[in-house]
């Protein structure tokens, strides 16, 4: 080829790399096999190395990190990086709001409004639309030069160029968030235990500990992401005069920009948008710490200017935080209602996701020697959403002399039972069943609880003291209690006697989902037993199915059906059911329904992301309707996987299993096709 072909060809190659990268990378919608992929990879890794004088550093093949540095060289920030100041309550945010408007004496303020992305804060430096340059924070003057680094992040472009592979010819500083998505966290977790190498504690920390890679070799073979959220400096090409537009033009250049930001107007638009991403935080890929509020007009922006080291324009308003450090002063186990020993941390209190905790779980005993936790320690302790605390590592920086190991019981604490282990399973269980006290007790506090039976007022301390007087051993028991038995238990006036039978009368007209529920069969929530219900109609047909009438249910797999069958098999399970209904507990039945038959029966679904034309639950109805299965998540017997926007690792799962995905325009297609 003559060197001029040759030049042409490297380009081309390049630039459709590049392409691929970005919808690989930040669209998360690749429009090539893999194959195809690495085919023009390695036609450009051989047309390079066999002219090395054509190698320029925005070549995608040097993404792969290059040799190791031996300390990070300095970099001055040609405009300082600032930080953003704080809100944590609503009045925080009135204020700031209030401020803007006198400050401008104008009425109403028009916002952008974006993610607080928790992860490092990071400036690029594009010259003639070329990366050349990338650093992190720093003290926000001088930050350390981390380029070979962040060249092997593939969401970073290269050289910035539109859809149409038209390159921008312009000097910018593209200020961001680097961070690492929960599913590549979670799978580099796995890789370091896989190598015995310590784990990270959280998404951001494993960002940061990846960035800061001498070898950037390493920082290669983690999957880290960035997000844009401003512009430093721009020369060259004039940029338009709203935030906002700001944002729309570095995507249109490639640059990722995450999708959830938008432009609102006045204090109430801020805090709607607030309570909104507060809604979907747990569900979101990446971990964020707040919302960003920002003046939307860049010259208000401009006229408002900065206090100290923060812009007046702007604020962050804070989530709670998820995590918090603290000490571990004791380990006890608790014995669940299937009798599994879960160790659990007692704690020094904390405030925490908004809550005062005392307790973690430390879920089991691989768990807890996997984080080496011992007592005496210094912890972290995470809450996120309403799921209940865990303690997520250890800070062994602080780890006293007299730490101690926590060894696992050889017998169930509470009713010395022996207790087992199966060979998948990573938890220890008594094996005393409904003998062990503890787990009666629990099966007891689930059979009355609100979406269960729901017996107003029978609570912990009520199960506990009628379990220990031995008057309640099964929940038909509780149908037999009598005047005189309640009121001898301690602190049990006659008011409150009375009304707890008034509670028991009133739980035994009931709900067959309920009933369901409440037996406590391992595995089957609230959910399935609304589903089973509806499907089955009355308890007799349930008892009677096999597995496979049990997996036409949606959302029962295989092991859901083995349990219920195994539940209903015992004897004793039996019996309690007996004597529940000959104590009267009813409910109304119904026919089972016919099994379904539409276009879609015998189709597995999963709905993955979001859809722009239809909320989850309608896509979900529409394909019921159908006579499709619609699961959560996806294995070989998934046939679609129906993907919207930031698809995870639904998405990914599926690629790697060969299931065929469907994109929200497929999908519509198909549906509207039947
Ligand atoms: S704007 C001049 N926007 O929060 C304003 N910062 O304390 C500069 N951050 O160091 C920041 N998400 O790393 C901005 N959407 C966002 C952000 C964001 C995360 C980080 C950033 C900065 C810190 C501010």
């Amino acid at each position: 080829m003559a060197l001029l072909a040759v030049k042409e060809r490297i380009a081309a190659l390049r630039s459709e790399i590049e392409r691929h990268n970005y919808r690989y990378y930040v669209l998360d919608e690749p429009v090539i096999p893999d194959a195809e992929y690495d085919k023009l990879f390695r036609e450009l890794q051989t047309l390079e190395s066999n002219h090395p004088e054509l190698l320029t550093p925005d070549s995608p093949t040097l993404r792969v990190g290059s040799a190791p540095l031996k300390s990070f060289a300095e970099v001055a920030h040609r405009t300082p990086m600032l930080s953003l100041n704080n809100a944590f309550s609503e009045e925080d945010v009135r204020a700031f709001d209030a401020r803007i408007r006198e400050a401008l004496d104008i009425a109403t303020v028009e916002y952008a409004v974006e993610l607080k992305f928790d992860g490092l804060a990071i400036n690029l430096s594009y010259r003639h639309g070329q990366f050349v340059q990338g650093a992190t924070r720093g003290d926000g003057n001088t930050g350390e030069d981390v380029t070979e680094n962040l060249r092997t992040v593939r969401a970073i472009p290269l050289r910035l160029r539109d859809a149409a592979g038209v390159e921008l010819i312009a000097d910018i500083e593209v200020r961001g968030e680097v961070l690492m998505y929960t599913r590549d966290f979670e799978k580099l977790n796995q890789q370091q235990r896989a190598q015995g190498e310590k784990e990270f504690v959280n998404p951001r920390n494993a960002a940061a500990g990846s960035l800061r890679q001498l070898d950037s070799r390493v920082t290669a073979s983690r999957r880290l992401s960035f997000f844009a959220y401003g512009i430093g400096l721009c020369e060259g090409v004039t940029l338009p005069g709203l935030h906002e537009q700001q944002m729309a033009f570095l995507a249109s250049w490639g640059m990722p920009v995450a999708v959830f930001h938008r432009v609102v107007s006045g204090v109430e638009g801020l805090l709607e948008f607030y309570r909104e991403i507060g809604g979907q935080r747990a569900s979101l890929p990446f971990a964020i710490d707040g919302v960003v509020y920002k003046v939307n007009s860049i010259a208000l922006q401009q006229r408002l200017g900065f206090i100290a080291r923060a812009p007046r324009f702007a604020i962050a308003h804070k989530f709670p935080a998820e995590e918090a450090m603290t000490s571990l002063l004791d380990i006890d186990v608790q014995v669940g209602r299937t009798g599994v020993l879960t160790p659990v941390a007692r704690l020094a209190p904390v405030f925490v996701g908004g809550v005062t905790v005392t307790n973690a779980t430390l879920h089991n005993e691989d768990e807890m020697r996997r984080k080496d936790v011992r007592i005496g320690d210094t912890v972290i302790v995470r809450r996120a959403g309403d799921v209940i605390p865990e303690v997520a590592g250890v800070v062994l920086e602080r780890r006293p002399v007299d730490a101690r190991e926590f060894v696992m019981p050889l017998v169930c604490p509470v009713c010395g039972s022996h207790v087992t282990r199966e060979a998948d399973e990573a938890a220890w269980r008594c094996t005393g069943g409904l003998f062990c006290p503890a787990q009666r007790k629990q099966a007891l506090l689930h059979f009355a609880s609100r979406r269960a039976m729901n017996i107003d007022g029978l609570g912990d301390k009520l199960v506990e003291q009628l379990v220990d007087a031995e008057l309640v051993s099964t929940p038909a028991d509780l149908y037999k209690l009598g005047m005189n038995a309640i009121t001898r238990l301690a602190r049990m006036g006659e008011k409150s006697a009375l009304n707890l039978l008034d509670a028991i009368e009133k739980s035994r007209h009931t709900t067959l989902a309920r009933f369901i529920f409440a037996l406590g069969i391992r595995n089957v929530g609230e959910t399935t037993a609304k589903d089973l219900a509806q499907r089955f109609g009355s308890l007799d047909s349930l008892l009677t199915a096999d597995t496979e009438r049990l997996q036409q249910v949606r959302d029962v797999g295989p092991v859901v059906a083995q349990s219920m069958v195994d539940f209903f098999a015992e004897e004793h399970n039996r019996n309690v059911i007996e004597q529940l209904r000959s104590q009267g507990v009813c409910w109304d039945e119904h026919d089972p329904e016919p099994d379904k038959i539409g276009v879609l029966t015998g189709k597995t679904f999963v709905l993955t992301g979001t859809l722009a034309s239809l909320a989850r639950e309608q896509a979900k109805a529409v394909l019921e309707a159908l006579g499709a299965k619609v699961s959560g998540s996806v294995s070989k017997k998934t046939d679609y996987v129906v993907a919207g926007l930031e698809s995870g690792s639904k998405l990914e799962r599926a690629r790697e299993l060969g299931v065929a995905v469907l994109d929200e325009n497929e999908f519509l297609l198909l549906i509207e096709g039947l």
